[in-house]
């Protein structure tokens, strides 16, 4: 399928990741998850989808919620720099064999001229630069909460072979900014990025396509904290499913939630400027048990199985591909359900293992 390298065309100059379309199954369950509790705005919403931004947006929106029969995943959007880099997304993908469609007015409310695409991994990515500008709430106080979700952050996409994925998305323009992988060589995890934050999307080793999680960021770790005290006292604590913590990988403060359909949502915060060309990448050792979290926490099972369903462009759930590879869960977790580092390690510990 995928044609040579050599004559490939030139990438489209991707900006940021924008937004992410969900297919949602109850939308008024999903309204009070996204809007009641989290507090993102909407710009506008019909009877059958809900348009929300974050706070300090200024375009449409950063999160389509679309009622349909299946929860999944329709569109990883991305912004790009000029209306000729959704031509040049077209003619990238059309290249390397993929499926493309192209609708000059757009596939969401909000949106103008864009392009989708069912990706050599079979994720269904969307370019596009035309936008409805909304008003940008930084400076409405009046409107935060002690919660308050001002930017979308990234993408997360769970996919068999790392490596591969990592060369493809490297091809269309993406720094590698952390990757998790083992003494043998076996990558369980990349992060990559187009604007100057440690990702705009990650690849985590495992069957996919599947949509791991979307993340928003806060300004500060209280606000996470903020989200937690507020999901207790509406006694809502069982949709916390890891966290909050402080990430090894990105040293992001972190929490991770699940929606009303399960799908994973990440509040995310303070990572750090990657913007340099020479911005050095940073390896972790599998086996080191800060890497997921700094404090040495165990990672729950489920955050390593659960995922969601992608979409094709017909609308219908990609069939999966099992992971060959050794996985994080399998090299990490033992059946106790506690993490290790390596069995029998007794140099570095319960917690602590080496850096690679
Ligand atoms: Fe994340």
């Amino acid at each position: 399928m995928a044609a040579e390298t050599s004559t490939l065309p030139t990438p489209p100059d991707v900006v940021r990741c924008a937004y992410m379309e969900l297919v949602v199954t109850d939308l008024a369950a999903s309204r009070a998850f996204y809007v009641d509790v989290l507090g993102l705005v909407v710009t506008e919403e019909n009877e059958n989808a809900i348009y929300l931004r974050s706070l300090e947006e200024f375009i449409h929106h950063n999160l389509v919620l679309r009622k349909g029969p299946v929860a999944a995943v329709a569109a990883f959007a991305y912004r790009v720099r000029t209306p000729g880099d959704v031509d040049r997304a077209e003619a990238y993908y059309r290249a390397l064999g993929c499926r493309v469609e192209r609708r000059a007015n757009g596939f969401t409310t909000g949106v103008g001229d864009a392009v989708r695409v069912e990706d050599p991994f079979g994720f269904p990515f969307e370019f596009f630069f035309d936008t409805e500008h909304v008003e940008r709430l930084t400076w409405r106080y009046d409107l935060h909460t002690p919660g308050a979700l001002v930017r979308l952050d990234h993408f997360n996409q769970v996919t068999p072979d790392v490596p591969a994925a990592l060369d493809y998305i490297n091809k269309l323009g993406f720094g590698t900014t952390e990757k998790i992988q083992d003494e043998a060589g076996t990558v369980y995890a990349a992060w990559v990025r187009r604007k100057p934050t440690v990702h705009d999307t990650a690849m985590t080793g495992g069957d996919g396509p599947r949509m791991h999680h979307v993340a928003f960021a806060t300004h500060e770790k209280h606000n996470i904290i903020a989200i937690c005290d507020k999901l207790g006292a509406l006694r809502m604590s069982d949709v916390i499913e890891r966290g909050p913590g402080r990430h090894g990988v990105s040293n992001a403060f972190y929490l991770y939630l699940r929606d009303p359909d399960g799908h994973r949502v990440e509040i995310y915060t303070q990572d750090y400027y990657t913007g340099d060309p020479d911005n050095p990448v940073v390896v972790w050792d599998v086996h080191d048990n800060q890497r997921r979290d700094w404090w040495g926490n165990p990672v729950v099972p489920s955050w390593y199985t659960d995922a969601s369903r992608v979409l094709d462009l017909d609308g219908n759930p990609q069939p999966l591909t099992a992971r060959e590879e050794a996985k994080e869960l399998d090299v990490t977790i033992g059946a106790d359900g506690f993490s290790y580092t390596r069995q029998g390690d007794t140099e570095h510990g319960f917690k602590v293992g080496n850096q690679l």
